[in-house]
């Protein structure tokens, strides 16, 4: 089985991150995680990577005087590494044009809402001040739009009464660490692809539930 090499891009604790390692080391994962690169040098996920044995590297973006002059010190590493897809996980930085560009089909974000509600920050609290019941988190490519790219999976989580951001950050993330080694390995193997700016899925799949909430 031909696996991809796949980097993962953080700024911060990269508890995604982990879920995207354990998840590859299954021997049937299409996806081998070959790089960890971070444009922050106290991003905790370094060290969690470092413990999983995997590559890691530091790009900070304050030492670069342009967005661009950043992006193409990251692109080089990565093909430096014989990377083909990148995953971001809680990776700070808004991309140029450029960047996304380049890495068409082949780069993918997980966002913590049920796009295409709620791009952008504060997910959790944006989503109790509305009152929704149903909330969750979505990987999708990534496009110059922000958090607009189509979508490759989805799941929801029950609003309840009594919630605050951060219980509801909790059920969200558990939900995330199914989701993106799930839609890594759909992606990968082929199972889902990009065309035409849409998602072709190679299969098909229960439609009979429903997450009822209150349920
Ligand atoms: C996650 O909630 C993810 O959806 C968002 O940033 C957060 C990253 O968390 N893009 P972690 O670093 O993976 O723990």
């Amino acid at each position: 089985m031909l696996r991809r090499r796949v980097a993962i891009l953080i700024s911060g604790r990269g508890s995604n991150m982990v879920s995207l390692i354990e998840a590859a080391r299954a021997p049937d994962c299409p996806a081998e995680i070959a790089l960890v690169l971070s444009n922050r040098p106290d991003a905790a996920g370094l060290e969690r990577a470092r413990e999983a044995g995997i590559a890691t590297c530091v790009i900070d973006h304050k030492a670069h005087p342009t967005r661009e002059d950043f992006e193409q010190a990251v692109d080089a590493t990565l093909a430096s590494h014989g990377i083909s897809f990148i995953c971001l996980a809680g990776f700070m930085r808004v991309l140029t044009d450029w960047f996304v560009e380049r890495w068409a089909g082949k780069m993918v974000n997980i966002h913590p809402s049920l796009l295409p509600l709620y791009r952008g920050t504060h997910t959790h609290r944006r989503a109790l001040e509305d009152g929704v019941l149903l909330h969750g988190c979505t990987v999708h490519f990534v496009v110059p739009e922000l958090d607009a790219g189509p979508i490759i999976a989805q799941a929801a989580v029950p609003v309840v009464p009594g919630d605050t951001e951060e219980s509801l950050a909790a059920r969200v993330i558990v939900q995330e660490h199914r989701l993106y080694p799930q839609a890594l390995r759909m992606v990968c193997d082929g199972s889902a692809r990009l065309e035409n700016g849409r998602v072709v899925f190679a299969r098909g799949w229960d439609a009979s539930g429903a997450l009822l909430s209150p349920g």
